[in-house]
């Protein structure tokens, strides 16, 4: 099988990744910060070391302001929910996952919240003029994705966040697509939140990611409940990570994510983003010169994402057969980005092809040949 969703979720991990799971149910499978014991003591220790690994790649001095999550959807309602009042206004792009997109929603029809969607189109638009129009006395937050899911496409950030600290009002970056694969040095960014997986490109298992928080935002916690410390009381307490991190940990996913750190740190930033661009311009050049089908992008994108649609076809019947009949595994559809491919008018959604660190030029090629044919099948339907 040739997996080119790591988009999704990146995969295969590199090594160590599986073995740090393994090590951390075999050998030490208590319960961190709830006991005193070594093992809950061992258990603890490996979620601070991973902590500490991601203040080193993020440029993150107290790893405190760095809250472990599920995954990037559960960091940024923690973000969201956490922050955002009735009577608040909040700026969001088209180009939002779903995992921002209806917590906002949701949030307009149950606590007054209101929402203002800016749509630039790509990524040539003078996004931080655009988005700086729609400012009001009430707006509290402006929330961006770094990268686009759904075509690869990057918005400036740093410039956004310069704009938002201007008006005095809160950035929060969807960084799914790029913590792991772009350089951060968060302390010195202009920006107050940024959630995380730790499932794409930092190469952890599934149900881990984060949140880093700037020490002075004020947030309140999604849940409340356990933290292991200050049993004695019954308020939740606000301290940093802890009163953010209710209820048993996933220490196994955590000590893996830690592994898929080191890697990134042994293999480098640079290398692995020179490997995977190096894959996404022969995928972009390779498909857009196939007749019938269109790449959503004029060029290759800076993120290792091209989706294309095809003349006559359907894009989950594409996938179904790279799926069945070539052993290609590819994702299809709407990407959980209703509103980019509304802005898109991809009304039948697109496909998307995602390549990792893992893949070489040669399964490029080979899903170039393979959407080539399916292309030429269709045209003489
Ligand atoms: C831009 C973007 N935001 C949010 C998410 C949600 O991430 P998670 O699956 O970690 O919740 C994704 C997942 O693909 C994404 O691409």
């Amino acid at each position: 099988m040739i997996y080119l969703d790591n988009a999704a979720s990146t995969w295969p991990k590199p090594p160590g990744v599986s073995d740090a799971v393994k090590k951390a149910i075999d050998e030490f499978g208590a319960n961190p910060g709830r006991g005193g014991h070594q093992l809950a003591v061992k258990a603890a220790q490996t979620i601070e070391e991973t902590r500490e690994k991601l203040a080193r790649l993020f440029g993150v001095r107290d790893p405190n302001h760095l809250l472990f999550c599920q995954n990037t959807t559960h960091a940024l309602n923690m973000a969201i929910k956490g922050i955002l009042k009735p009577g608040d206004h909040v700026i969001i792009t088209a180009w939002e996952h779903n995992a921002v997109a209806r917590p906002v929603y949701w949030l307009e029809k149950e606590a007054k919240v209101e929402v203002t969607v800016v749509d630039g189109k790509d990524e040539r638009a003078d996004w931080t003029s655009l988005l700086e129009e729609q400012i009001r006395k009430k707006t509290r937050m402006l929330i961006t994705i770094h990268g686009s899911n759904v075509t690869g496409e990057v918005l400036p950030i740093a410039e956004l966040g310069e704009m938002a600290k201007k008006h005095g009002i809160l950035y929060l970056v969807d960084a799914a697509q790029t913590a792991g694969l772009l350089s951060f040095h968060l302390d010195e960014m202009p920006i107050d939140l940024l959630a995380f997986p730790g499932h794409k490109s930092l190469f952890g298992p599934q149900g881990t990611g984060g949140l880093y928080v700037k020490p002075d935002v004020p947030l309140q916690p999604l849940l409340q409940g356990g933290t292991g410390n200050r049993s004695e009381e019954v308020e939740q307490p606000l301290e940093r990570p802890y009163g953010y991190e209710s209820g048993t940990p996933n220490t196994p996913g955590i000590a893996g994510l830690g592994a898929g750190i080191d890697f990134i740190m042994k293999t480098g930033l640079r290398e692995i983003y020179r490997h995977e661009q190096e894959l996404t311009r022969q995928l972009w050049e390779g498909l857009q010169a196939i007749e019938g089908v269109t790449v959503l992008t004029s060029a290759a994108p800076a993120l290792p994402i091209v989706s294309f649609t095809m003349e006559n076809a359907d894009g989950i019947e594409v996938a179904t057969i790279l799926d069945q009949h070539y052993q290609i595994a590819v994702r299809a559809g709407f990407h959980c980005a209703a509103l980019k491919h509304r802005s898109l008018k991809t009304e039948h959604g697109a496909v998307r092809v995602s390549p990792g660190y893992f893949n070489t030029k040669e399964q490029i090629t080979a899903v170039i040949d393979a959407v080539r044919e399916i292309a030429a099948a269709f045209k003489y339907e």
